[in-house]
């Protein structure tokens, strides 16, 4: 990895010039300049086709790119990360992700160790286990078959299992449900439990750590809900685990046949191929996991062996810095047109936004660059509707990714073709814009209001149906992604110490909401006016309740 400036780097230098060239130049000139601009500037990869012409950038962009990120050690980097050096190295761990997804025999090492026989033993452990649930042989404390699944955990222990549950809901027994419950605001725990038989209702407790104060709130309260109906003992067939804290689950007095590890070389974000996936698999099936996996597999031996100018996940990557650094573009906007991932964009914000809001590099100097984009989206239909405006006329500059399977609930129904032709227009129209002279017959006033200037980069990623095996590639591909791009800013995209101090203030701060609010003007003396005005604000309604 070349720790040296970033930016006095030759081929940083080299960009900049190039993106002062072509800073004149409108979208719309590159593609009359070149009738296989498509062609030239899209990707095919099995039943995923990225489209990125839309992008204010040539084939000399792409190429000056990857000779940053190649001077910047991508390819070293992704061969540590295979080779599971400990690349995470704030916490000394390391990143093996890609080991949960292989399927082959080949052996994934950490210190010398091969990670694969256990991950295999978890997975055939995970197997039986749902079988068992599905098939009624693991059931409740009275003998009636477990039907209602009830994820407790928060973050990655959260984010992407209820993605991925919710993208496969077609494959969902119907027999089954799933919640998935994070906010210790006691509302969401309840809405869960409102209609469901506790004799019927597994839930699983799932957190890497099993330490995190909602998860464990939440997951007393769930406790608490089950025994007052079916006793104490009922605790042992009504609650699965996962975890690295294994010894902590038992303790909870979860069967040990229920409680399901993981490894400190996963990160939360990246969980959701372990066992953090058992929400899924209950609902699913295993094989329909399996086939996930099967989908990042094929996205990992691709981003493994592919050059970087014929690699999708990284040439997503090259095209996010070009904006985030040399065009200074603040965010990214993700709309998936499919119904099925409008949570995609929930688990891409800690996916991105956890792993590449850095402020220093890995050697700890402050970094000289942008680092991550704000994250933001939504289902693509409903986002036209609302957030659009601003991605068409606002003076700032938001890249798109638009995500669009070919095939849908009614096939290529009218519903796709609808879907479809907004899809498509709506990057037409972020590229193309509207000109004052396509505005010859409206009156003069309104214009300027009617113009768009278009030259609005998007990504179109055009997927063949939306299977498990083609969710699998989408994940893998955008966890590459982030990949990349923090190897290019030299941070490290797998630690995330920036959420703890808020954490260590929270903690500090419930003894003074749990006391008197006399006694707790003292606790709260050394904070400033503010937190401690609204903390006793805060005190005195409760006093009051
Ligand atoms: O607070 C952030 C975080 O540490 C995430 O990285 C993680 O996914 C989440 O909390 C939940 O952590 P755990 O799985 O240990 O409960």
């Amino acid at each position: 990895m070349n720790s040296s400036s970033l930016t006095a780097l030759p081929a940083w230098q080299a960009l900049k010039a190039h993106a002062a060239a072509l800073a004149g130049q409108h979208m719309r000139e590159l593609f009359a300049a070149d009738p296989d601009r498509f062609a030239r500037l899209s990707f095919s990869f099995g039943p995923v086709r990225a489209d990125y012409s839309k992008n204010r950038v040539t084939l000399e962009t792409i190429s000056l790119l990857a000779e940053l990120a190649r001077v910047r050690g991508v390819e070293e980097g992704r061969a540590a990360m295979f080779a599971g050096a400990r690349i995470n190295t704030t916490e000394n761990r390391a990143v093996l992700h890609v080991a949960l997804r292989n399927r082959e025999e080949r052996p994934m090492m950490v210190d010398g160790v091969d990670v694969m026989p256990e991950v295999r033993a978890t997975r055939a452990r995970l197997r039986t286990f749902s079988d068992d649930v599905r098939q009624g042989r693991w059931r409740g404390a009275t003998g009636k078959v477990l039907r209602h699944i009830v994820n407790i955990g928060i973050g990655g222990s959260h984010l992407g299992p209820m993605f991925v549950a919710d993208a496969m809901k077609d494959l969902q027994s119907p027999e089954m449900t799933v919640a998935f419950v994070s906010n210790p605001d006691r509302a969401q725990l309840d809405d869960a439990l409102a209609k469901i038989d506790p004799a019927e209702t597994l839930f699983i407790i799932c957190s890497k750590t099993f330490t995190t104060a909602e998860t464990t709130l939440n997951a007393d309260a769930a406790r608490a809900w089950l025994t007052a109906r079916l006793g104490e003992t009922a605790v042992a067939k009504h609650f699965a685990a996962v975890s690295t804290n294994v010894e902590a689950a038992k303790t909870f007095g979860i069967h040990p046949d229920a409680v399901f590890p993981m490894w400190d070389w996963v990160g939360g974000r990246y969980s959701v191929w372990s066992a953090i996936g058992l929400s899924v698999i209950l609902v699913c099936g295993y094989d329909a996991f399996d086939q996930l996996l099967a989908g990042a597999e094929a996205m990992d031996r691709h981003f493994e062996t592919a050059s970087l100018e014929q690699n999708l996940p990284v040439i997503l990557a090259l095209i996010g810095v070009w904006y985030a650094d040399f065009f200074d573009a603040p965010a990214v906007a993700v709309m998936p047109y499919d119904y099925r991932l409008k949570l995609f964009p929930f688990h891409l914000q800690q996916l991105d936004m956890e792993s590449n809001g850095k402020g220093v590099t890995k050697e700890g100097a402050k970094v000289e660059t942008q680092t991550g984009p704000i994250i933001f989206g939504g289902g693509g239909a409903d986002s036209q509707h609302s957030f659009f405006q601003l991605l068409h006329q606002s003076p700032r500059l938001i890249p798109c990714d638009f995500i669009i399977a070919l095939k849908g609930a009614d096939g290529a129904g009218p519903s796709r073709d609808l879907l479809m032709a907004n899809c498509l227009a709506q990057t037409e129209a972020l590229l193309k814009g509207r000109t004052a002279a396509d505005l010859a017959s409206t009156p003069e006033s309104l214009r300027p209001h009617r113009e768009f200037t278009g030259n609005r980069p998007s990504n179109t990623l055009l997927l063949d149906e939306l299977t498990p095996y083609v969710l699998g590639m989408l994940i893998a591909l955008y966890e590459h992604k982030v990949f990349v791009q923090g190897l290019i800013w030299g941070v490290n995209s797998f630690d995330q110490w920036g959420v703890e101090l808020g954490k260590e203030l929270a903690k500090s701060l419930m003894p003074a909401l749990r006391d008197k609010p006399a006694a707790a003007e003292g606790l709260l003396k050394a904070r400033d006016s503010s937190t401690a005005g609204l903390a006793l604000a805060y005190l005195q309604a409760k006093a009051q309740q």
